[in-house]
């Protein structure tokens, strides 16, 4: 029960952060995968609900919420900035916010781990108030690039110390005067746009962000929903979102949906296993995020999609996918925002389709928790698949796969997810050299999947 009087002290469990050393794991081939899922909380709609919550006024509450390594990091910078964050045993995240003026310089270095979302948004979130705060991440975190949000957050005011090339580790002085922008996105980011309308929030005047291609709206939909004055227009030259700052947000509480992203894993598992039939429930279905479920449909996946409902202001639906005859496509470039963090998932759908898979407009993947174009490729080829690859495309040969390789993951959690779900119908075993990035985004993984009839088991 969540009584009232006073709040207890702050408990984010550590054994979800520090639980990992590196695990070898092998997938078997299965048959048959059944039952009813539910797959964890939407990772972006997490890392937005502590932070969003943590610059409201009163206490936010959020169920359902991601408990992976990033979204934990996450609530652990909130706190370390100044917001009381707590975990109730029945699963709640309180979240009792400090204004959006009322952040305050760390202590300590905030580690973000593995999470581009965790450091691009809180950097964002901080960079209009004066306070100076360090960010560090782990190896593969320290290798990707800052510069996309550091150069729009230093025309606000704010200053940075980067490592060389604009990465982490970074020091951030918060502005004492912000100026409000507007700024025209040169990639198709969401990170971008958020931390750019999270500094909007503690900015005198209009904040605008232009968006000539769209991308993921959480961060414009949620704040909307906290009381922030935000509209967005469809104009010419893309979507204008604008937002007025220095307005309280107001405390909400929070059902967080499943996360179609980690979704993508047993869907795909199912279509290719002979045999499966099994339904995930309560999957938010935001079109900004189901570029993999119309791709697949289109590659002849049956994917039924019940009941669907509003949820907290985002489409939720149950999905019934049984095991199909796939057959390759041409997935237009202009669906990447939609399924960015799937082309994992769908390369290996891919390896197991009749034909030729041919994938465009993946620039943004050389740039994720690891280069998943060359990741992807190297594991493909590893496991006797045919592929090609250009800068920003990937082309896949279907059919038959031989399977029997060994996966580098490069400490990237949907590498490793990916490949162990090729292993489900090649006719050898598949292996990965590192599990342990699992935990970042979806740290029930092996126990779901095995509980459907998958055979995932640490490597001899
Ligand atoms: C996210 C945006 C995407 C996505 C990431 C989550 C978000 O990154 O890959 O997993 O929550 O805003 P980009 O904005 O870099 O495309």
């Amino acid at each position: 029960m969540l009584g009232a009087g006073a709040i207890p002290q702050p408990l984010v469990p550590d054994a979800a952060v520090h639980g990992s050393t590196a695990s070898p794991l092998t997938s078997k081939p299965a048959h048959g995968l059944t039952g009813q899922i539910r797959v964890p909380g939407d990772k972006s709609i997490s890392h937005r609900s502590l932070m969003f919550g943590a610059v409201a006024v009163g206490e936010t509450r959020a169920s359902g919420l991601l408990e992976g390594e990033d979204v934990v990091n996450t609530a652990k910078a909130m706190r370390a900035l100044g917001a009381r964050v707590e975990r109730t045993p029945d699963g709640i995240w309180r979240i009792q916010g400090v204004g959006v003026a009322g952040l305050q310089s760390p202590e300590g270095d905030l580690d973000f781990g593995n999470s581009g979302t965790g450091v691009r948004l809180a950097l964002g979130l901080m960079a209009s108030t004066p306070l100076v705060a360090r960010c560090i991440g782990d190896a593969s975190l320290s290798k990707r690039p800052m510069g996309r949000v550091t150069v729009p957050l230093a025309e606000i005011g704010a200053r940075f110390e980067t490592a060389e090339g604009n990465r982490l580790p970074l020091t951030l002085h918060g502005a004492k005067h912000a100026v409000p922008i507007t700024y025209t996105l040169p990639v198709a980011s969401a990170q971008v746009k958020s931390a750019v309308l999270l500094a909007g929030l503690n900015t005198p005047g209009r904040t605008t962000v232009i968006e000539p291609v769209a991308t993921r709206d959480h961060t414009e939909r949620m704040l909307k929903a906290f009381g922030a004055e935000i509209v967005t227009e469809a104009r010419p030259d893309g979507r204008h979102i604008m937002i007025t700052g220095q307005r309280e947000l107001k405390a909400q509480t929070i059902d967080v949906p499943a996360d179609p992203s980690s979704a993508a894993f047993p869907i795909v598992a199912a279509l290719i296993t002979e045999g499966s039939d099994i339904t995930l429930g309560n999957v938010m279905l935001n079109e900004t995020r189901t570029g993999l479920i119309a791709t697949l449909i289109e590659m002849g996946g049956d994917i039924a999609i019940l009941n669907r409902r509003l949820a907290g202001g985002e489409e939720v639906g149950d999905l019934r996918v049984r095991s199909s005859r796939l057959k390759g496509i041409k997935v237009p470039a202009l669906r990447a925002p939609s399924m960015i963090d799937e082309y994992p998932a769908l390369a290996v759908a891919a390896a197991y389709a009749e034909g030729t898979t041919h994938m465009a407009g993946l620039e943004e993947l050389r740039v994720k928790e690891s280069d998943r174009l060359a990741a992807v490729e190297a594991g493909l080829l590893a496991n006797g698949v045919t592929t090609r690859s250009g800068p920003d495309w990937l082309e896949v040969e279907g059919g038959e796969v031989a399977g029997g390789g060994e996966v580098r993951t490069h400490l990237d959690h949907r590498i490793a997810m990916a490949f162990l779900v090729m292993g489900l119908a090649a006719r050898k075993p598949v292996s990965i050299d590192d599990g342990a990035m699992i935990a970042t985004s979806f740290p029930t993984f092996t126990a779901l999947m095995n509980g459907m009839g998958c055979r995932i088991e640490p490597s001899p």
